[in-house]
């Protein structure tokens, strides 16, 4: 019988989340205790979103808000739902001194100045799936504040470059619910025992294959697409690739880290910067693409490169293996407009 006893104790698959959390402090003598908390309450608002997302149908969660967030998209009541329960456990949390949230306008203040961290948060990623029982997700970033800490949080706390993140994740209420996440030491995938109300280690140290033959895109925007990016999907027809498109971007984003492939939200004419926001949707999934041996570009840097200009900034998205990634951003790069 294979006990696994080579591995840590504590990092072995079927580790519980918390415990995972504890031992990974561990190994950092001078680590607060501080970030390990704030990954509990964002484990612990899951939970809770969960429980309401497997109930929409039966209590009334599905369906319009009746109000518009900043992006003049209409919000559905889980958005508002989720976005409620996230910021309430953070705060409750107090590892957190501020929010810059999808739904909320402006940095959320939460009272606690002593806070060493800011959160960056979509709560409810893939709003158009909610109604018809198809997977949906929350994203969610992390920042050491750079403004000291016992003052109230500053706009520059939150407005920091994707590579400055100290940890990032995703929810995924999926066939099975995950959680995902990284601190930057390798992925690391949990999946929800619902019956237990605990998340469960199943996937340490995720890798994203090299090699993919899936490609993920709203093809419904093909007219509006640029040259390269027509050029680069008539290349994945030739070659037979798979088209796989959910619409919720997590969901599109676990499957690539599963199973290689492309996942591309570009610019147009109309949307000269995509539609997928830098702060609370790119960064931490380029963050985990990352580490986990992928890439993710807006076809001409780094993600987690950008400097933000605004909190609800859009950037073009290609994310997924490092050499599908790389064919996009050099036929993006290389593209000549004719004369
Ligand atoms: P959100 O529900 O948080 O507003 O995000 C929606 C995003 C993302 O989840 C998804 O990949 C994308 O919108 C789908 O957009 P299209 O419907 O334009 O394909
Ligand atoms: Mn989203
Ligand atoms: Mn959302």
């Amino acid at each position: 019988m294979d006990y696994n006893l080579a591995s840590p104790v504590g990092t072995t698959v079927g580790t519980t989340l918390d415990r995972f959390i504890s031992k990974k402090q561990e190994q950092f003598p001078y680590a607060t205790g501080e970030l390990s908390q704030l990954l509990r309450d964002i484990a612990l608002a899951g939970k809770i979103v969960n429980r309401e997302i497997n109930r929409a149908g039966l209590i009334d969660v599905t369906g319009a808000y009746g109000s518009q967030n900043i992006q003049g998209e209409e919000q559905q009541k889980l958005d508002v739902i989720a976005n409620i329960r996230f910021i309430r456990a953070l705060r409750n949390g107090g590892e957190v001194c501020g929010i810059i949230s999808e739904e909320d306008d402006d940095i959320i203040d939460t009272g606690k100045p002593n806070g060493r961290y800011v959160v960056a948060i979509d709560p409810l990623d893939g709003s158009s799936n909610i109604d018809v029982n198809v997977s949906i997700g929350t994203i969610f970033s992390v920042y050491r504040r750079l403004s000291p800490r016992g003052t109230h949080v500053e706009e520059r706390d939150v407005m920091q470059p994707g590579k400055q993140q100290v940890a990032a994740g995703y929810l995924l209420y999926g066939s099975s619910t995950m959680l995902v996440y990284t601190t930057g030491y390798g992925v690391h995938g949990f999946t929800y025992e619902p019956s237990l109300g605990e998340f469960f280690l199943s996937h340490p140290d995720m890798l994203i294959p090299d090699k993919g033959s899936i490609f993920s895109v709203n093809e419904g925007n093909y007219e509006d697409f640029s040259e390269p990016i027509k050029e680069y999907l008539s290349f994945c027809k030739k070659n037979r690739y798979s088209a796989r498109y959910i619409g919720s971007l997590v969901a599109d984003f676990h499957r690539s880290l599963f199973k290689g492939g492309i996942y591309l939200y570009p610019d147009t004419a109309t949307a000269p910067k995509g539609k997928l926001r830098l702060l609370y949707e790119c960064n931490a999934l380029a963050f985990i693409v990352e580490q986990a041996g992928g890439k993710a570009t807006d076809g001409k840097q780094r993600i987690l490169e950008i400097e933000p200009s605004s909190l609800h900034e859009r950037c073009p998205f290609y994310i997924g293996t490092s050499a599908m990634v790389d064919d996009v951003s050099t036929r993006i790069q290389q593209y000549k407009q004719p004369s």
